[in-house]
């Protein structure tokens, strides 16, 4: 048993929401061993929590919604996009964060580089968690999802 789903889907939101918190904590300074301290950490949020949790949206919700609710079909391709990219955003730091490990004559600039991809990461899931839980989520109430 999965469980109540939309409980699921608050659990995964609210990782996202906190995930602001965990990157002052890890970016204090930029060095090579934040940045792939902070891609690990990323990862395993991926892996245990926003992957099923996007694979739900995309298999659970959105053809729900572009079903019974027309008018939400630009806002769950925007969506889609936006999951797209978060993964390869990931593999993207990912490939970096091990090159820079051990690349001796790594510069700042790519450190720097590195860094601003996973806070593109983090802000970006932020803003997408927030649009869906203010414009998407909302549109399930009158659909057979509760039904
Ligand atoms: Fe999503
Ligand atoms: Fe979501």
């Amino acid at each position: 048993m999965e469980g109540d789903p939309l409980i699921t889907v608050s659990r995964a939101h609210k990782a996202i929401y906190e995930m602001p918190n965990m990157y002052e904590k890890v970016f204090f300074m930029v060095s090579v061993f934040n940045i792939a301290e902070y891609v690990r950490i990323l990862k395993i949020l991926f892996t245990q929590t926003l992957n099923p949790h996007f694979d739900f949206e995309e298999r659970k919700i959105f053809p729900i919604l572009t079903t019974e609710v027309p008018d939400s079909r630009t806002l769950i391709l925007t969506l889609i996009q936006q999951h797209t990219q978060f993964k390869s955003k990931l593999n993207e730091v990912d490939d970096m964060s091990l090159a820079l490990q051990y690349d001796p004559q790594a510069t700042q600039q790519e450190k720097d580089q590195a860094a601003a991809i996973c806070k593109e990461i983090t802000s970006g899931l932020n803003e997408h968690a927030q649009l869906e839980d203010e414009k998407l989520y909302p549109l399930l109430k009158n659909t057979s999802f509760f039904k």
